[in-house]
């Protein structure tokens, strides 16, 4: 089943035993006494060190092992002389699978800025940075699906294909076979979606919840986790056009059961990953602190780990939206028109307001509830007072919002005349006014955007760092 991986050679015991590594090249230093070639495999980030004496390799061979180049090590495993590490590979043989000449392979063994290894995200999960990143990142999405396994959650597959807009946003991308410079037309003019591959209009979807909430009618408690596409134009660091999202849906769950799960779940997740990460953890801590070093001691941001266990082991704040505004009336921000935007109640929150909220005055992570109707979409619960809605964000610090929920109308009349009201067409959503004609049932979910997570354990400052392939306006192109 393939070599041993290099984490694994990492733990075992140096017994002279035969082994293979393959791996990239992330350094190659001689000395008069040896040859040193540090590899990895991506299974850790820490590098095996295999080591030759001068002489063993032809000139020729070793001008081609260069940081980068793809070598097929065997050797024998015996203890380190050196103090880095507890063992080495001796080596016997080299293979080289692929050079990677250095006069024209962009990534040396230097610091490079984040800008420029997003121009060659094909080669940036090689450095420490992203290989720390997509480690984590895997074990974020495990822990999410060991999370809704072990509490009796069903994982539902909600299309990616839909012709509805769940958020009424309107930011949606167009799925369409027809020919662009040929389009058909009605006879108003109007081009005839009739004619196209779905015989109707069609998008990616923007959220899997409105088909979650079906599941939920069925199996009480379900979960999606998928890619979901918003064609906002925004060209902000908490953005992406293409991201990943987590959507628990439960029958019977009010809203402040709704609260309790999404604290418990991302308090869970991250403690997994603090368990299962804390070598990837610690190296992107050490990054962090180096890159703050010219700061002022009181402008540094907290330690990586401090930062995740104190979300952990503290209890988010709770109060709602009307308490939020009275506060930020009442702060000095507010009061010295330093923010950008003005408070007011009714207004969307902006980030500014969300940041002040969380970094400022509680400083930890906060659940924000019941937002005014007409800010929120048109499926959430309305509140007895007719102006809010059962509506939740939660709150993170260096982020804002990373979560969005509610608890759901599941009265049919008043479901309808709120689909009336934002100016959606009853017909294109009949399927899920019927889930409140037959059998409705109180009910709530929530939406995590997956990167804003990844970004919050990382501690990365740009989301499109934390996911592999970023897509945003102007960019597709790995
Ligand atoms: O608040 P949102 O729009 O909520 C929904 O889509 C609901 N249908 C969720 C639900 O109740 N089932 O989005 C949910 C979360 C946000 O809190 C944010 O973390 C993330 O998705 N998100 C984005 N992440 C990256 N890039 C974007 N453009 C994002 N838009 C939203
Ligand atoms: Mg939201």
């Amino acid at each position: 089943m393939g070599p041993l991986q290099i984490k694994e050679l990492l733990k075992a015991s140096p017994e002279q035993q035969s082994v293979t590594v393959k791996g990239w090249v992330r350094t190659k230093r001689e000395s008069k006494n040896a040859i040193f070639i540090a590899l990895n495999d991506g299974s850790t980030i820490h590098n095996i060190q295999a080591v030759a004496e001068p002489g063993q390799f032809s000139a020729e061979l070793l001008l081609t092992v260069t940081t980068g180049a793809c070598l097929n090590i065997t050797g024998q495993l015996v203890e380190s002389q050196g103090s880095g590490q507890a063992v080495e590979v001796k080596i016997q043989d080299i293979h080289v699978y692929g050079a990677a000449d250095p006069e024209v392979y962009p990534l040396q063994p230097k610091r490079h800025s984040l800008e420029f290894l997003r121009e060659i995200a094909h080669l940036r999960p090689r450095t420490n940075t992203f290989s720390a990143i997509l480690r984590i990142r895997h074990t974020l999405a495990f822990a999410v699906h060991k999370y809704y396994n072990d509490k009796g959650f069903f994982y539902l597959h909600t299309p990616v294909i839909t012709a509805s807009d769940a958020e009424g946003a309107g930011e949606m991308f167009r799925v369409t076979t027809l020919d662009l410079n040929k389009l058909p037309r009605t006879e108003e003019g109007d081009i005839n979606f009739k004619e196209d591959f779905f015989g109707r209009e069609a998008n990616l979807t923007v959220s899997g919840q409105l088909e979650g909430e079906l599941g939920a009618m069925a199996l009480s408690k379900i979960y999606t986790f998928g890619p979901t596409f918003r064609a906002e134009n925004s060209n902000t660091t908490r953005h992406l056009a293409e991201f990943w999202m987590i959507e628990p849906e439960m029958a019977f769950f009010e809203l402040k059961d709704n609260m309790d799960l999404a604290e418990d779940f991302v308090k869970t997740v991250i403690s997994y990953a603090m368990e299962n990460c804390k070598d990837d953890l610690e190296f992107l801590q050490n990054r962090l602190a180096e890159e703050e070093k010219n700061k002022p001691q009181n402008e540094r941001s907290q330690p990586l780990l401090e930062k995740l266990s104190f979300v952990v082991d503290n209890p988010f704040e709770r109060l709602t939206y009307t308490e939020a505004i009275e506060i930020l009336l009442k702060s000095k921000p507010h009061k010295e028109k330093k923010f950008q935007y003005p408070v007011g109640w009714g207004i969307d929150l902006s980030s500014e307001h969300e940041r002040y909220l969380v970094e400022k005055h509680f400083k930890k992570p906060v659940i924000l509830t019941n937002y005014p109707r007409e800010i929120k979409s048109f499926y959430m619960k309305l509140d007895e007072d007719g102006k809010t809605v059962r509506a939740m964000d939660v709150l993170f610090p260096g982020i804002g919002e990373i979560i969005g929920g509610s608890q759901r109308e599941e009265d049919y009349d008043k479901l309808l005349q709120r689909v009336h009201e934002v100016g959606i067409d009853p017909q294109n959503l009949w399927w899920y006014l019927e889930t409140r004609k037959f059998g409705t049932a109180p009910h709530s979910g929530f939406g995590l955007g997956f990167e804003r997570l990844v970004l919050f354990v990382t501690g990365m400052s740009n989301i499109r760092d934390v996911i592999p392939f970023p897509r945003y306006p102007k960019s597709a192109e790995f």
